[in-house]
């Protein structure tokens, strides 16, 4: 992409021009991509039926912006650099010429394997290169994926096959994670016992784990791949037909299905990457994320190869097989561009520096941090001790329905701010409003963050419950875009994210809404009722405590505790479980029957002195009771 914005003055420009006439701004990002038809209309939108529409009526596909494109110029540069969890086996580089080759080898695969533009693929694989190739062929025959985390649980695999109607499912044998096995194909196969809509399963070999191969239904990757043609011509789309499904936590029931269209997911996802991390043409970028979240999807795979970039993909884990890996791994591979999250940024730290300092880091150039709100203390450590106080750190903050980064500085371009976001990308129009909906525009007071005018990549839906996604995000405030998060500006307009205001809580940088985990709790059948809030954690950002009102109180206090972590963990997956479980008489609740959690938050985070107005409680001696017996 042409155009870099390459000093404060040019961003203040460009912001204006993004403001003043979003739809020429984004029709000159677009212009720069390769289109079999170009756009009928750049922008059509109403917020208030939650429909908006990027560069209607163009045709194109995503692969041959990604790839396509780049192999006159390009070929053998590496697009993929992909580093294995065990240090003995060999690191990947897969050029451009390569990947192409791959990924029309794969396309031609899931054709024979029935799969037609608009069905849906779920996949459900560790951080392994055919991931990405699997990911892209559907994106070139036109069919819409649905990555699903591998560190999920069977029942989310199940649930999330079910509410897309997936009829493909891609796992893998096994996961390779720090000295762990992760049995994918065992938890796919408990999952697909009730997933109707499930005719084929495509099975990468691994991990050499033994599996059951269902006959008719199961087939091996490498098998498939064998005479298949190299050649596969790209399916023509249109600019608002589906790219992905990927679901996300939501405040209340099942999670949502977010999806996201083609043609502005490309623009933004390109326009943000290069600008963001200041992105040059023979730099090695690194993002730590897993595909299975959206930051995988925009700025391992999409972001970075629409710009020709080489993205590192990491198989393992930060701490195995030492807790100095990732930066083992920028020494090695000397990587300019590191991308990761405030949860990992604060583990390593916690390590201490002795792992740190026996690396050369200094081939770094821009370090950024996405997923929550990253503390002072965690910011000054990454800046002074993997960055040498050389690097600026992006803090960006964005979210799976955003499909891009919002509010970020550009590294080294933009001032930067710890624990600041700092300022909206050009054609980025937030607000804060107080809870009857008006803006706030008075300095450091905290409010709801929003959204004024759609971007190229907002989402379009939640998959099969527009209203929903209506009532979600487009309902509280009108004319608005909500995003869930309180936010506030200083003096400069510099935006400082202060975290969810729903019923979300970030644990470790994975969204868990807090009915979900109740509701997993509730199937114990000892637990009446019970109520999930965050408390701050020093490594994972916010723990999770439970207040659960049991029928009788437990013989075995710590073996109805694991039981209900079980629950959780096999319901929701491993990365979720109660850190403190407390067992209470009732819950704090209001005349009108609302758990305040307001109250809870406050018992869990040990603020017991200062509780706040307890005048609309039904019966305030409850407090009192779960007070005293503090987990
Ligand atoms: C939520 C979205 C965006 C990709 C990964 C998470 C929080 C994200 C930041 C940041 C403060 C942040 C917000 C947001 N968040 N980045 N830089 N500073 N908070 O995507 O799982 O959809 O979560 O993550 O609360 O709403 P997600």
């Amino acid at each position: 992409m042409k155009n870099k914005i390459d000093s404060f003055k040019k961003y203040k420009d460009e912001y204006k021009k993004s403001v003043q006439n979003p739809e020429l701004f984004w029709k000159k990002q677009a212009d720069q991509f390769s289109w079999e038809k170009k756009w009928d209309a750049v922008l059509k939108w109403d917020f208030n039926k939650a429909d908006v529409k990027w560069f209607e009526g163009g045709k194109l596909n995503i692969t041959t912006n990604c790839i396509d494109r780049h192999l006159n110029k390009n070929a053998n540069k590496t697009a993929i650099k992909w580093i294995p969890n065990n240090t003995k086996e060999d690191i990947i580089n897969i050029n451009y010429s390569q990947l192409h080759k791959q990924v029309c080898k794969f396309s031609n695969v899931l054709k024979k394997n029935n799969i037609k533009i608009g069905d849906r693929v779920c996949i459900y694989m560790p951080m392994v290169p055919e991931l990405v190739i699997a990911v892209l062929a559907c994106a070139r025959i036109g069919a819409i994926h649905s990555v699903v985390f591998a560190g999920f649980s069977a029942t989310s695999l199940k649930d999330r096959i079910n509410d897309a109607s997936c009829s493909l499912l891609i796992t893998s044998d096994g996961g390779f994670r720090g000295n762990k096995i992760i049995p994918l194909k065992n938890i796919s196969d408990e999952a697909m016992k009730e997933t109707p809509s499930i005719k084929k399963c495509i099975v990468l070999k691994r991990t050499k784990t033994t599996v059951n191969m269902h006959k008719d239904r199961d087939v091996w990757w490498h098998e498939e791949m064998l005479g298949a043609s190299e050649n596969f011509n790209a399916k023509t789309m249109d600019s608002e037909d589906p790219l992905f499904i990927l679901y996300t936590s939501g405040s209340t029931g099942k999670p949502k299905g977010i999806l996201h269209t083609i043609a502005g997911y490309m623009v933004y996802t390109a326009y943000t990457f290069k600008n963001v991390f200041q992105y040059d043409n023979e730099d090695i970028y690194w993002c730590t994320a897993d595909i299975g979240w959206i930051t995988g999807h925009s700025y391992v795979i999409y972001g970075p190869l629409l710009n020709a970039a080489t993205s590192v993909m990491f198989e393992g884990v930060p701490s195995y097989p030492h807790q100095g890996r990732f930066w083992e791994i920028i020494e090695k591979e000397k990587i300019n561009i590191f991308y990761t999250a405030p949860t990992a940024i604060r583990a390593l730290q916690a390590k201490g520096t002795k792992f740190v300092t026996p690396f050369d880091l200094k081939s770094l150039k821009v370090l950024g941090t996405v997923g929550e709100p990253i503390n002072d203390d965690a910011w000054k450590w990454y800046n002074k001790h993997v960055g040498n106080n050389m690097c600026p750190i992006v803090d960006s903050w964005w979210q799976t329905e955003t499909g891009g980064i919002m509010i970020s500085n550009l590294a080294g371009v933009t001032p930067s701010r710890a624990t600041y976001a700092t300022l909206p990308l050009p054609g980025i129009q937030p607000c804060i409003v107080d809870n009857k909906g008006n803006e706030i525009n008075d300095s450091n007071t905290k409010g709801n963050l929003c959204i004024k005018f759609p971007w190229p990549s907002i989402a379009r839906t939640i998959y099969g419950d527009h209203i929903r996604f209506k009532d979600t995000y487009f309902k509280k405030f009108k004319n608005k875009y909500f995003t869930g998060d309180g936010a506030l500006k200083d003096k400069d307009g510099m935006y400082k994210i202060t975290g969810r205001v729903d019923d979300v809580i970030i644990v470790s940088g994975h969204n868990l809404g807090t009915a979900e985990i109740e509701s997993a709790i509730n199937q114990h059948k000892n637990i009446c009722e019970s109520a999930v809030v965050e408390f701050p954690h020093k490594i994972k950002g916010n723990g999770i405590y439970a207040f659960v009102i049991s029928r009788e109180l437990p013989k075995n206090l710590d073996q109805q505790k694991k039981e209900i972590n079980n629950l959780i963990s096999s319901n929701i997956g491993p990365i979720a479980k109660a850190d403190k479980i407390q067992f209470v008489e009732g819950l704090p609740k209001t005349r009108s029957g609302k758990i305040m959690r307001r109250i809870l938050r406050k018992i869990a985070s040990g603020k017991t002195h200062s509780l706040g107005d307890t005048s609309t409680l039904l019966d305030s001696s409850i407090v009192d009771k779960i007070k005293s017996n503090r987990e």
